[in-house]
């Protein structure tokens, strides 16, 4: 019988594994030359998402803790580092595009020259907790990376005029009819809000705390493509009164008409399976804040805050259509789609909660730094993690973001009745 470190060391090096396994199946499909593109400097080249997310395990996991470790490329600090100031200069990320070197057979060598120094860790010192905390956290950090893969190589391929498919499934078509946009009360009063003890949490979930939530009411499903159409048709993207100033300006300055990959005809769209139709009753993506708060304006409602969204999602199973669905699009859903399909933005400026403190040294600036003009989104995308998501999960995208699968629910104040 396995003893209980032994147990746990096992499950620790398999969920390892399965992670790193994972990241490198996303690229089944993918040529070389598409893993080093950078379209624009959020996006990042493939094969950099490939070397970062294993820098990170080298210099937070195996330099501080496998003795004698010795680095596989002294450069790479320099070249992988994404974000991490304390930790040394590093390469300007615009420019991760013109790195065509390493190449992709260098960068998977490298990948598994850490892994096998990961094994060898993860077999003598799971008794050490750092270890396991910093292990799953840089496994963690790996899924996050996994979604940015995806959602940055679609940028890449949509602005190519080839425009391949990272996948070939079919988006399935719709068997089910939605129900009308409908909205439920919500929970009014003063609730807990945060992560729960006892699992894997990011810094910004904590602490769980008392949070005031005023009567409200909640959508009872994601926005659809039918309806973001019906916006647009109705002049959506001309009404200057539906638009908060700093949206208004940008729709004029990147003279936005149509969520990002839709074609002018409104009736195809961009997808990692390349161009299909637009499924009406999908729910839309591809939106900005900016974009998804005019919406709600025009449909007479508002975006949810972050609480009223968290308390609604915690008393739903996580489940929907993630990425170990395999759709990598969202789809139309019969239930109310809290996880997975699109992340959905919140009227809730990301900041840190009552009694934030943020991991100690460099892992500190994992989040807690960006807490600044961004805005909350919540239940993650059809490009997510199954095990990576939850309802305390907090991500943030600036309010002109729009490559991520962004997405609406919407909200009003008051009960019903
Ligand atoms: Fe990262």
């Amino acid at each position: 019988m396995l003893s209980p470190e032994t147990a746990s060391s096992d499950l620790l090096s398999e969920r390892f594994q399965n992670v790193r396994r994972t990241s490198v199946s996303l690229i089944a499909n993918l040529q070389p030359e598409d893993t080093v593109v950078q379209t624009m400097p959020d996006v990042s080249p493939t094969k950099w998402h490939l070397a970062h997310v294993t820098w990170f395990f080298e210099r937070f996991v195996l330099e501080p803790h496998l003795t004698n470790y010795t680095r596989f490329d002294e450069q790479y600090h320099y070249l992988f580092n994404s974000y991490y100031v304390t930790a040394g200069d590093m390469h300007a990320r615009p420019q991760r595009g013109l790195l065509s070197r390493p190449s992709l057979a260098e960068v998977l060598e490298y990948r598994n020259y850490v892994d096998t120094a990961m094994q060898q860790l993860l077999q003598t010192q799971t008794s050490d907790e750092q270890v396991v905390q910093l292990t799953t956290l840089g496994l963690n950090h790996e899924q996050q990376h996994q979604e940015l893969l995806l959602t940055d190589i679609k940028h890449v391929f949509s602005c190519n005029p080839l425009q391949p498919a990272v996948i070939t499934s079919q988006v399935p078509t719709p068997g089910v009819s939605l129900p009308e946009y409908s909205f439920a009360d919500g929970l009014s009063g003063i609730h807990r809000i945060g992560a729960v003890d006892g699992s894997f949490c990011f810094d910004n979930e904590t602490p769980r705390h008392n949070a005031l939530l005023h009567p409200h009411r909640i959508g009872n499903r994601l926005v659809t493509n039918a309806e973001y159409r019906e916006f647009i048709k109705d002049g959506g993207y001309s009404s200057p009164a539906l638009w908060l100033s700093d949206g208004w300006a940008t729709v004029q300055e990147r003279h936005w008409r149509r969520p990002l990959y839709w074609d002018k005809s409104l009736e195809t769209e961009f997808t990692l399976g390349g161009v299909h139709e637009i499924v009406d009753s999908a729910p839309v993506c591809h939106v900005s804040f900016y974009e998804a708060d005019a919406f709600a304006r025009w449909a007479g409602a508002r975006l949810p805050t972050e609480f009223e969204w968290e308390l609604a999602a915690s008393e739903q199973a996580v489940a929907g259509n993630l990425l170990d669905s395999a759709h990598w699009q969202p789809v139309p859903g019969e239930g109310p789609q809290f996880f997975g399909d699109v992340w959905e933005w919140t009227s809730s400026a990301y900041a840190p909660y009552p009694g934030f403190k943020p991991l100690a040294g460099s892992l500190g600036e994992y989040n807690g730094k960006f807490m600044c003009n961004q805005m909350g989104v919540r239940g993650g995308s059809c490009v997510t993690a199954a095990n990576h998501i939850r309802a305390s999960y907090r991500s943030f995208f600036y309010p002109d973001a729009r490559w991520q699968f962004l997405g609406i629910r919407l909200a009003n104040d008051g009960h019903s009745g």
